[in-house]
């Protein structure tokens, strides 16, 4: 890989040891992956917040490369941390989690990343724009940004992401080149689709066909006449998720769509592959996990996280109510504080309900203190019931809210 003569001396430890680190990082990187060059990035969105998954061992990486003297230089925020950081205690979040929790944050902050926990920084003022090369983390921003933006980014594991921002350049490889970006898979989607849920088992039918093709084509996907913003959001979350996909082709909708033809090879999605998916979700029971009767004790909207429209929805629906059961609504802290001046989490707490943000329920520890999750995120699902190991039920947005009332 050819550097520059800045990048050169950033190897060299020119700009002190954590950007020396963070440099042969991305140069190992490099040359795993066949790149030519580093590409400078505008922006980096940090994964591997949450003390649930970091552990002691990266809270130590993190420390150190803060105490080199590591310095973003782009814009870099971080995906969603395992608690709220400002409300833990009434998640239920133990101290001592709470305190490394807190440690890991102050030493990304340390570094100058902006502590906005969130998986949708496009909602928040990360917003890159059409052909920008980026170095983003989070499958479903990930999958966003290249598919519904039309920025450039591979998926980043966290340490490649903190490099990123400590250098402010990536690998050149990848779906930063235009070569790499080119559909392969035809997908026509043969029914209509509403809604959050209906979306989110969209991208698992399909993320399951990619993973069967084993090449994981970068799908050309038809019938979709439009998409709200949550239904793109929920739907990139879902099939990053199950397909592992970090691109698609929206016809209509991608910016970069109308450059390609539809590829020869084709698959079609029926209303039945939708519905299919829809049960299999509303009836997972883990092996390890309580069993299947056990009867919803967590509902959870906000995976990703909401967007101001989807809180505002919740107000008017919990309005002058009761919730019965536990129920965690997350989100970006920036939006949560828009909520709250519009009054919107006055009436959601009012109900009995949790706005939790910079947090999700798949990120906080919350294995064993729960059995069966009702959302209306099929990626929640997954992972409730991979990581957390609890049942799922799988339902549209507005029967969650209907569901925690009963
Ligand atoms: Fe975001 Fe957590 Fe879902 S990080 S995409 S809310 S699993």
């Amino acid at each position: 890989m050819i550097l520059t003569r800045t990048e050169e001396s950033i190897l060299q430890g020119e700009s002190g040891p954590s950007a020396r680190k963070a440099m042969e990082i991305l140069v190992a990187l490099g040359n795993i992956y066949g790149a030519d060059s580093l590409i400078p990035v505008s922006s980096v969105q940090i994964s591997g917040v949450s003390y649930d998954n970091l552990g002691n061992a990266g809270l130590e990486f993190l420390a150190e490369m803060a105490a080199g003297g590591g310095k973003t230089r782009v814009l870099t925020t971080l995906n969603p941390a395992g608690m709220d950081i400002e409300a833990w205690e009434s998640l239920g979040i133990p101290p001592d989690f709470a305190e490394n929790q807190q440690k890991v944050i102050s030493a990304f902050a340390r570094m100058g990343v902006i502590t906005t926990c969130t998986c949708t920084p496009y909602l928040v003022g990360s917003l890159p724009h059409f052909g920008e090369h980026i170095a983003w983390a989070e499958s479903s921003a990930v999958c966003f940004a290249n598919s519904v933006l039309g920025a450039r980014t591979n998926r980043e594991g966290g340490p490649s992401a903190l490099a990123a921002a400590l250098t402010g350049c990536t690998p050149n490889y990848g779906y930063h080149l235009t070569e790499n970006r080119c559909p392969k898979l035809t997908v026509t989607v043969e029914t209509g689709l509403a809604g959050t849920h209906e979306f989110g088992a969209l991208g698992m039918v399909i993320g399951k066909a990619l993973e069967k093709s084993g090449l994981k084509p970068v799908p050309y996907i038809r019938g979709i006449p439009s998409a709200t913003l949550e239904e793109l959001k929920s739907f990139c979350a879902s099939l990053g998720t199950y397909g592992g996909a970090a691109l698609f082709h929206l016809e209509g909708i991608t910016p970069e769509a109308s450059l390609y033809n539809p590829p020869t090879e084709a698959i079609t999605i029926t209303r039945q592959d939708v519905e299919t998916v829809v049960q299999s979700l509303s009836s997972q029971s883990p092996p390890a996990g309580p069993g299947s009767s056990e009867s919803p004790d967590l509902y959870t909207l906000g995976c990703p996280h909401l967007s101001l429209k989807e809180i505002a929805r919740i107000a008017e629906l919990l309005q002058g109510k009761t919730v019965k059961k536990e129920f965690w609504i997350t989100t970006a802290r920036p939006t949560k504080e828009v909520a709250d001046r519009m009054g919107y989490t006055a009436i959601i707490e009012a109900a009995g309900a949790k706005i939790a943000a910079d947090t999700c329920c798949v990120v906080a520890p919350i294995g064993g203190r729960f059995k069966t999750l009702v959302t209306d995120s099929a990626k929640a699902c997954y992972y409730a019931y991979a990581k957390h190991n609890f049942n799922t039920r799988f339902l549209p947005f507005d029967k969650v809210i209907q569901e925690v009332l009963l």
